[in-house]
C-alpha cells in the first residue's frame, strides 16, 4: 500500500535527483556517502525525513545513516531556523537571475546563505538544482516550491513564512 510519504517521494522532483544517483550506483550500500552529498546540494541540507529516505532506499538503518550524516563536517543537517528558504543556484536558476534572488534575501534579513537570524525564525540556503529547471529561477519555501519567482516576491514569500 502507497502510504503518504511514499506520494512525496513520487511527486518532490528532489527526491526523484536523490534517487537517480542512488539507482546509478545500484543503490550499493557504499554509495550511501555519495548519496548524502547529492540529497545536501539538492536540498541544501539534511533533514531527516531525506535520512529516512535514504536508509529506506539502501537498506540501511537509519541510525548509521544519521550516524554517518553527523559524523562528517561537510554535511550539513537541518538548521535551527523555525522556517527556511532554500534558493536554487543551480545552472538554469542562475541564468535567471537566482544571484539576485539570494543577494536580495541576504540584505533584506541581513543573514548570509548557511545562516540563521538571530530570532531563529529563518534559515537561508542554496542549493545545487532541485531539480524542476522548467520553473527556474525556483526557490523552497519550507518545502513549498515556488518557480518562476520575481525579486520582490521572493521576498513576500518569506515574509508570509514568518507571519505564520
Ligand atoms: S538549476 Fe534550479 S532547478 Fe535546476
Amino acid at each position: 500500500m502507497m502510504t503518504q510519504t511514499d506520494e512525496r517521494y513520487k511527486s518532490d522532483a528532489r527526491y526523484k535527483m536523490v534517487e537517480k544517483t542512488m539507482k546509478k550506483l545500484n543503490y550499493d550500500r557504499s554509495a550511501l556517502i555519495e548519496t548524502l552529498h547529492t540529497a545536501q546540494e539538492t536540498f541544501g541540507y539534511l533533514e531527516n525525513e531525506t535520512l529516512k529516505f535514504v536508509a529506506r532506499r539502501l537498506k540501511l538503518p537509519y541510525s548509521k545513516v544519521y550516524g554517518v550524516a553527523t559524523f562528517y563536517h561537510f554535511f550539513r543537517l537541518k538548521p535551527k531556523g523555525k522556517h527556511t528558504v532554500v534558493v536554487c543556484m543551480g545552472t538554469a536558476c542562475y541564468i535567471k537571475g537566482a544571484d539576485k534572488i539570494l543577494a536580495k534575501m541576504e540584505e533584506k534579513f541581513g543573514i548570509k546563505a548557511g545562516e540563521t537570524t538571530k530570532d531563529n525564525l529563518l534559515s537561508l540556503l542554496s542549493a545545487r538544482c532541485v531539480g524542476s529547471c522548467s520553473l527556474a529561477p525556483i526557490a523552497i519555501y519550507d518545502n513549498k516550491p515556488i518557480g518562476n519567482l520575481e525579486l520582490e516576491q521572493s521576498i513576500n514569500e518569506a515574509k508570509e513564512l514568518l507571519n505564520d
